[in-house]
């Protein structure tokens, strides 16, 4: 017994900013960041938005999607890497406006959260324990990232993403690794003003060394989906939608290469939303789902990677 995916839903914030925006106040271009990346534009939380507040828009269009009430749930997992507190949890926060009291935590595994989300609930309704959940991926990157550094801030934007799940038997394999690594990837802590300490504190802003992550990410997408494909029983060319972690279109393209599946059933939306973190992949379904893409009985293969370094795979059946 695992889950099954009963409804989704995804909020993002309405401001949008284009590569021109960015061009405005930092050394790029709209052609550096397309060719490079294949963002277009991506949508950026302004004054009085909170990252909690669009978890919880995404949480009520994925529960009326299933056409569940909040009441049904047993738990609420987020993923992110910094809700609008270290406490209380952001889904603690979500589950307070949506009125419940079910068990309610956080989970950060950087880009790959959505996955480890997944296969954590597995559990909950493998021991009995649940009966519906509901899992949501939130990310604010536009609160981490240096908006003086070139190399970076253009790549990411926010968004949320969730899933109501009941029990079912839809997860066909799953796969989850880590990489421990520092040094490409990370976000300093915010600290505080111990009298005890003098050690001296960075930023508190996402450092990334792009050719580090870039050539874990293209042999850790392909190698996560080869070998859950195999795990679930099932050849590459039977797979219908891959949804890979958009952080970069020709990160995609070069793990698609090293794989067997057709290029059509690659499905992407980077242009518009850039790197949401955790939050690409349900987003990417939900829009998926409300376009009508996706079949009763169709093969749905996950995969993700991000700091951490954490990667993720898994193979569902819709
Ligand atoms: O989910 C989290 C994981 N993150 C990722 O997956 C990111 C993985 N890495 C990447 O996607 C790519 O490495 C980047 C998109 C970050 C960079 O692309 P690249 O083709 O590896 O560019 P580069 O770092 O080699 O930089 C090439 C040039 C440099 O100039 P010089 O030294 O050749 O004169 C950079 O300074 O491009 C310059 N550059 C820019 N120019 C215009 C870097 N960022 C920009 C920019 N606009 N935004």
């Amino acid at each position: 017994m695992n889950f099954k995916i009963i409804g989704t839903g995804s909020a993002r914030p309405a401001c949008v900013k284009t590569n021109d925006d960015l061009a405005e106040f930092l050394d790029t271009s709209d052609e550096w960041i397309r060719t490079r990346t294949g963002i277009e534009e991506r949508h950026v939380m302004q004054d009085g938005e909170s990252i909690s507040q669009l978890a919880t828009q995404a949480a009520q269009a994925a529960l009326k999607n299933a056409g569940t009430d909040p009441k049904e749930l047993d738990f609420i997992i987020c993923s992110t890497i910094r809700g609008d507190y270290i406490t209380p949890s952001m889904a603690c926060i979500v589950a307070r406006n949506l009125g419940v009291q079910c068990m309610a935590f956080d989970m950060n595994a950087a880009c790959s959260g959505f996955i480890y989300a997944l296969d954590c609930a597995t559990g909950y309704f493998e021991r009995g324990r649940a009966q519906k959940g509901l899992i949501v991926s939130a990310e604010a990157m536009s609160k981490m990232v240096d908006w003086q550094d070139r190399a970076t801030c253009v790549l990411f934007g926010d968004a949320a993403g969730a899933v109501v799940l009941e029990k079912g038997e839809n997860l066909l394999a799953s796969k989850l690794a880590s990489d421990g690594n520092v040094e490409v990837l990370n976000i300093p802590h915010v600290y505080g003003n111990s009298p005890f300490s003098s050690d001296e504190h960075k930023p508190s802003y996402l450092f990334m060394d792009g050719h580090g992550v870039y050539k874990f990410a293209v042999n850790a997408m392909a190698t996560g989906l080869a070998e859950t494909i195999a795990a679930a029983g099932l050849k590459q060319d039977e797979v219908d939608h891959v949804l890979p972690h958009q952080a970069n279109m020709r990160i995609i393209q070069a793990a698609m290469k090293k794989l067997d599946i057709p290029e059509d059933r690659y499905r992407t939306n980077i242009a518009h939303y850039g790197n949401t973190s955790s939050a690409c992949i349900p987003v990417l379904l939900d829009e998926l789902n409300q376009a009508g893409m996706l079949k009763r009985g169709q093969i749905l293969a996950l995969t993700a990677f991000g700091g951490g370094l954490t990667t993720g795979a898994m193979v569902i059946r819709w």
